[in-house]
């Protein structure tokens, strides 16, 4: 079972971050052969972030109805398909189309792979399936990197490598049943019962498969009892929905995808003067992205969430700041400072800011809200790529990068004040006492202080 659920996450966050990187080694080709302006740009770019949130949407509503197994499934021919579409493109504005189906399907597929997680990941375990997730994303967006350097004067041959990730889905459907809670929900006991049988190797009538089938079916109970969406905004919950959208909204802000989507650009712009160095960098920064999330998988229960938070966005604003300073006055050293700025920058993200909204969002939310909380954040999570990777072109455009990066730089800055009100410390505490606390009514960032004199 653990398996299964590991191979969801890994194959939703390779799409995820196949799709945001790809489109980095393909606009300089766009740019030449369609001849846009940036707003024109930001516009294709940011179609994969727009039809993300419809994706999300869509799964959110479909995934009790029509379950996970066929939403994934949707969204695996989506993927091809979109793939395909893109690949032939012959206008901009069938790039732009299939990228919009592309964005659907990554919607749907990053929407349900979170729930999974949450609906059969064992306690003990969450915390490093959904690093699992998070790793996958940069792997995908490494993946598309190398993708975009190997196939360097072709955008169709670039954007056709996305049927790899897609395939790579339809085949991890192949080997997926639905979840056993979810037949459960559905009153289908014995197909769960086979389910659960088929994946721990043992017999049907196996004493360990009833046990588990049991406590399935106590945990269903709670689900039927679902919060709404209106409750998510009650008292009780609403601290939890700040901090939860508050991380994903301050996350996106910070300005990463400004930089994974543009990366060449941004590189360009620093004085790189040749695409292949620019091709080269972005490599660089994708390679520094997957090895220091490998890095915060480590670290996350150990050092704790509110100061790993502190750490990273710090980070962040310094070296934003940095490569603000430096394209501001024209540094002579430009290109150095921008790079090592550049590496900082994605080094404080994927140690912290990357990682800890999706980690906390699975904690925070009271479990009878955890559903519509988990598709309130990662809705949020979308929506603010959207606006980032939308505006980021006409921004250079009008103000310059050393701008552009100095509000980013703000952004984290606000993030440092935003972790010492609201953030609780979640670390080495259980769900239970996190709920418990939010139920007693004191401020959510007293939460550790608490817990521990209670
Ligand atoms: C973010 C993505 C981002 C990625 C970079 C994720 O946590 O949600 O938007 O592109 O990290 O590694």
């Amino acid at each position: 079972m653990v398996y299964l659920i590991a191979s969801i996450a890994g194959i939703a966050g390779l799409l995820f971050g196949f799709d945001e990187g790809v489109i980095a080694g393909a606009l300089h080709l766009l740019r030449a052969e369609f001849g846009i302006s940036p707003l024109a740009e930001g516009i294709m770019t940011a179609t994969v972030p727009l039809g993300a949130v419809g994706g999300a949407l869509v799964g959110g509503w479909l995934a009790r109805p029509v379950g996970r197994r066929k939403l994934l499934l949707g969204a695996a021919l989506l993927f091809v398909g979109g793939a395909l579409m893109s690949a032939l493109a012959s206008s901009l504005v069938i790039v732009c189309v299939a990228r919009l189906l592309l964005g659907l399907a990554i919607g749907v597929a990053a929407m349900i792979a979170p729930l999974y997680i949450s609906e059969t990941a064992p306690a003990r375990i969450r915390g490093m399936l959904v690093s699992i997730y998070q790793l996958a994303i940069t792997l995908g967006i490494l993946g598309a990197y190398l993708v975009g350097y190997t196939f360097s004067d072709s955008w169709r041959a670039m954007f056709a490598a996305g049927i790899v990730p897609g395939a790579a889905l339809l085949i991890g459907i192949a080997i997926l049943s639905d979840t056993p809670r979810w037949l459960v929900l559905r009153g289908r006991r014995e197909e769960a019962r086979a389910v659960i049988a088929k994946t721990q190797s043992l017999p049907v009538g196996h004493q360990q498969v009833s046990a588990e089938l049991a406590a399935i079916e106590d945990a269903a109970k709670e689900d039927l009892a679902q919060g709404t969406w209106r409750d998510l905004f009650g008292p009780v919950a609403r601290p939890a929905l700040i901090v939860g959208m508050g991380l994903f909204l301050l996350q996106q802000l910070s300005g990463i995808n400004a930089v994974i989507y543009f990366a060449p650009t941004v590189f360009k712009l620093s004085g790189f003067d040749s695409t292949s160095t620019q091709m080269l960098a972005t490599v660089g920064i994708g390679v520094v992205n997957v090895l220091v999330t490998v890095l915060a998988m480590g670290l996350i229960d150990r050092i704790g969430r509110r100061k790993l938070l502190f750490i990273g966005f710090s980070g962040a604003a310094l070296s934003l700041g940095l490569i603000a300073a430096a394209a501001a006055t024209g540094a002579p050293d430009l290109q150095i400072l921008a790079l090592i700025g550049l590496v900082l920058y994605v080094a404080s993200f994927a140690i912290s800011i990357g990682p800890l909204p999706w980690v906390m969002m699975s904690e925070i939310f009271p479990l009878h809200l955890r559903g519509p909380g988990m598709s309130a954040a990662s809705i949020t999570n979308w929506v603010f790529n959207f606006i980032v990777v939308l505006t980021f072109p006409v921004l250079v455009a009008d103000i310059g990068l050393a701008g552009v990066f100095s509000i980013y730089a703000l952004v984290c800055v606000g993030g440092v004040v935003f972790t010492a009100r609201l953030v609780p410390e979640t670390s080495g505490i259980s769900l239970e006492e996190i709920e418990r606390h939010l139920k007693g009514g004191k401020p959510f960032s007293a939460l550790a202080r608490s817990v521990k004199t209670a």
